[in-house]
């Protein structure tokens, strides 16, 4: 990893942030009055009768700069078409692209090619790589294509294969790798560019458990580095759980709920997004700062001792560990079972910023909690029960896609700790 220093500083500059705001696509005919008729609350099936299709009904959400932003739904939920809209490829029907605070949707054609072509990046399912060029030359192509010289290309190629674990194989040729490090090749081609806006449709969903982990962990150790806005569209629960510093659940053509993994799993929106995520591995997802309660819970509870704890300091000197925010649950369970007093969870600087004590991980791994933060406004009973057997429709609910098939590959992954 001896070039990791070096992109950060030719990169600091472009580092961009993409909203949407109420987006509406609708396909067919009449699609102004279906926009009208959506934003009075008509379904897609209720257009449908009518000939046209909403593919995409009022998305709003914002993407910071350098974050990975996961839209994740069932096939035919709108993923796609919501993608389009945001590189400009197919025009709103209704709602705006704000791309570092400029409306795509008002550009001229020039300036809007003039954008597509430099500042955003779409990646496609398939990281064909072609046969006859070196695999320097294929991590080059988005630059060549982009007009950056060759000198600049080439450090840049090196750089990236650096990144993407393949230092010294600058010089082979495609066939002579894996199809794993061909994939990373194509992986690495897709970061070098100087886009700083990726939109990954469905990039990994072909690839073999085993490969797509791998390039899951290779997007993820590139974004430390590269720290690109990233959207990215899966199917796959797990997959978005890994990747998301924010995920958006996609339901025919509506986001209906957005937020951490954390947040989907803790508090789900609806009994349909409890439904995807009732096969999850929590453990592994869940992390002691989303859990944690405020340090004072601890004060005036007793070492194993007996000795009564008044203060921070004695909480972190009792603790049967003391860990940072981002550490999986499932690192807790063996302290808390040598001892009663809680976990403690300190910040960067060693602070202590909360407490897990036994009883809050036990009652963490029930099914969702009601939501603390934010209560339902329309007093509603919450999510829905442990069950979920009450979902809003037998008839299209979370098919299992590979997301509870190669759930066991999650499981292992540590994942969802936001780097
Ligand atoms: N060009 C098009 N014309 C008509 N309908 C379309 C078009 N593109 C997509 N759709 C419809 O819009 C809906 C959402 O499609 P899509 O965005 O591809 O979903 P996803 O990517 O989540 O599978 C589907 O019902 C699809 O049939
Ligand atoms: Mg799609």
């Amino acid at each position: 990893m001896g070039a990791v220093g070096r992109f950060p500083t030719r990169r600091e500059v472009y580092v961009s942030r993409l909203q949407a705001e109420h987006l509406y696509k609708v396909f067919g005919r009449r699609s102004d009055e279906a926009v009208r008729r959506l934003e009075g609350g008509a379904t897609r099936d209720e257009l449908r009768a009518d000939g046209a299709t909403a593919a995409v009904i009022d998305a709003s959400f914002t993407v910071d700069p350098g974050q990975i932003f996961v839209v994740m739904g069932l096939s035919g939920s709108g993923k796609s078409t919501l993608l389009r809209m945001l590189n400009g490829l197919l025009e709103p029907t209704a709602g705006r692209v704000l791309f570092d605070g400029r409306d795509l949707t008002a550009l001229n054609r020039r300036e809007l090619r003039s954008v597509r072509s430099r500042r955003i990046s779409m990646v496609f399912p398939h990281f064909a790589l072609f046969p006859h060029r070196s695999v320097s030359e294929n991590a080059a192509y988005g630059l060549e294509v982009q007009g950056v010289d060759r000198a600049e290309r080439a450090e840049r190629a090196r750089e990236a294969l650096a990144l993407a674990g393949l230092a010294g194989w600058e010089d082979s040729w495609p066939d002579e790798l894996s199809g794993g490090m061909q994939q990373r090749v194509g992986l690495a081609r897709a970061l070098a560019t100087d886009a700083d806006l990726l939109l990954m449709d469905e990039s990994f969903s072909a690839l073999d458990p085993l490969i797509r982990r791998d390039m899951q962990d290779q997007l993820l150790e590139l974004q430390k580095t590269l720290k690109k806005t990233i959207v990215f569209i899966t199917h796959d629960l797990n997959e978005a759980m890994r990747l998301g510093d924010r995920i958006a659940v996609m339901r025919d053509g509506r986001i209906v709920q957005q937020g951490t993994a954390e947040d989907i799993l803790v508090t789900p929106a609806n009994d349909y997004v409890a439904s995807f995520t009732q096969d999850v591995d929590r453990t592994r997802v869940l992390t002691a700062g989303a859990i944690m309660a405020d340090p004072e819970t601890a004060y005036g509870t007793r070492t194993d001792g007996g000795a009564e704890l008044r203060s921070a300091g004695e909480v972190l000197a009792a603790a049967p560990a003391v860990v940072t925010a981002d550490t999986p649950i499932a690192e807790l369970f063996t302290p808390c079972s040598r001892s009663g007093v809680a976990v403690a969870v300190t910040c960067e600087r060693g602070e202590l910023i909360g407490v897990v004590p036994r009883a809050r991980l036990l009652a963490v791994l029930g099914e969702p909690m009601k939501p603390e933060r934010a209560p339902e406004p329309d007093g509603a009973d919450g999510p829905g029960g442990p069950d979920g057997a009450d979902g809003p429709d037998g008839s299209d609910g979370p098919d299992g896609p590979d997301g509870v098939a190669d759930r066991a590959g999650t499981a292992a992954s540590g994942a969802v700790a936001h780097a």
